[in-house]
């Protein structure tokens, strides 16, 4: 194997950092997957095997660590919802001490970014003694996890060269959406969700929120360059991108940051709001908008430094950010970017190395 790299990939050209150049390079990564998985007639184009493997389980399996992790939950939303499979996500590391109960007809699935995850392969070894099938959805096509299972797909990210993850996260996200979707044709399914043109409004909305790095740049000086702590809060998918904004955060920022679920607020973490504590709240989902303003009223309430960000059609005057609308179903694709951008802007006024932060490495093949 080969890696086809183009020289431009590992370049930083005008950019400072690789983060900010990944973070960039969403909308065209959408563009790319959109290719890739697309015949010339505009069907669906994914490994058949694949397609059968997804067929024939009665159940699927996550296995991911990271960033990748995070990708994995808004993928069982969507197997789920639109593919009809019962869905558990796990974190790679757990997996091992406490296997679940497996169902008749397992299909394991592993997100990475690097396919290299030691934490990742450990499970795939032990899984594969057991005889089950497994799919590789990685960015590096020739990786170990991915010579290691049975199916691989590629995310077409390009290089990812920053270790906090952006562009893969994305990458993740989009694949499982279409493999969702064409599980759900092949098991002749109801659908009324086309993926490549969803994916579609998706990178112009990315598009335009690379194109508002100053308005968060202010928001990241505002709320983050002097804090010792952040939440996040979000309900249903936002939760999940909760989770991702927060790692993002304490990754490249070192500031203390966790992720929670709107309702889990009062049953522990409201007793850690102070006076101007940070808070950020993701609102994209109709069901949900009203009970996560009343969470960010609570919080306010105690002193909170509230920050909303709502998407276009649930927005109210005082929210900080509003993002384009999206399906429903893909809006963590793009609440994300003002969440990458907010991490890296935090980093950069609090002086430390985006690229490169102490004590992580971009790749971890330890267990
Ligand atoms: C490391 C990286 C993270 C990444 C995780 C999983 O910890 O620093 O950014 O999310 O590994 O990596 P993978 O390559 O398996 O997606």
């Amino acid at each position: 194997y080969t890696a086809q790299i183009d020289a431009s990939d590992i370049e930083k050209g005008t950019y400072p950092h690789f983060m900010l150049k990944e973070i960039d390079e969403q909308p065209f990564v959408m563009r790319k997957i959109i290719n890739e998985y697309q015949t010339e007639d505009s069907e669906l184009k994914l490994d058949k095997n694949v397609r059968q493997a997804m067929k024939d389980c009665d159940r699927i399996y996550i296995i991911a660590a990271g960033t990748s992790y995070h990708a994995g939950l808004v993928g069982k939303a969507f197997i789920e919802k639109l593919a009809n499979i019962p869905v558990e996500v796990h974190i790679a590391s757990e997996f091992s001490y406490n296997m679940p109960l497996l169902s008749v007809k397992p299909l394991f699935i592993f997100i990475s970014q690097s396919g290299e995850t030691a934490d990742s392969r450990a499970v795939l070894v032990r899984i594969k003694e057991m005889g089950h099938p497994a799919l590789t959805i990685t960015n590096v096509p020739g990786s170990t996890l991915s010579r290691e299972a049975d199916y691989t797909l590629n995310l077409y990210a390009g290089p990812e060269i920053a270790v906090a993850s952006t562009k893969a996260y994305t990458a993740q996200i989009a694949v499982l959406a279409i493999l969702a979707v064409d599980t759900a044709k092949a098991k002749c399914l109801e659908l009324d969700f086309d993926p490549m043109q969803e994916l579609a409004i998706v990178a112009n909305a990315m598009e335009v929120l690379t194109d508002q790095k100053e308005t968060i740049e202010e928001l990241a000086r505002d709320y983050l360059s002097k804090t010792r702590n952040a939440f996040f809060i979000g309900r249903s998918t936002d939760y999940y991108v909760c989770m991702e904004a927060a790692l993002k955060l304490k990754e490249i920022s070192y500031i203390q940051a966790e992720g929670f679920a709107g309702g889990e607020l009062k049953h522990g973490t409201i007793a850690l709001i102070e006076e101007g504590t940070p808070v950020i709240a993701i609102s994209t989902q109709e069901n949900v908008n009203y009970s996560i303003r009343g969470n960010v009223q609570e919080v306010v309430a105690r002193g909170a430094n509230d920050m909303v960000i709502s998407m276009k059609g649930l927005e109210q005057d005082t929210d900080a950010f509003v993002i384009p609308q999206v399906h429903e179903l893909l809006t963590p694709l793009v609440s994300v970017v003002p969440m990458q951008l907010l991490a890296y802007y935090a980093a950069l006024h609090r002086d430390c190395d985006v690229d490169k932060p102490r004590n992580l490495a971009k790749s971890v093949t330890v267990e």
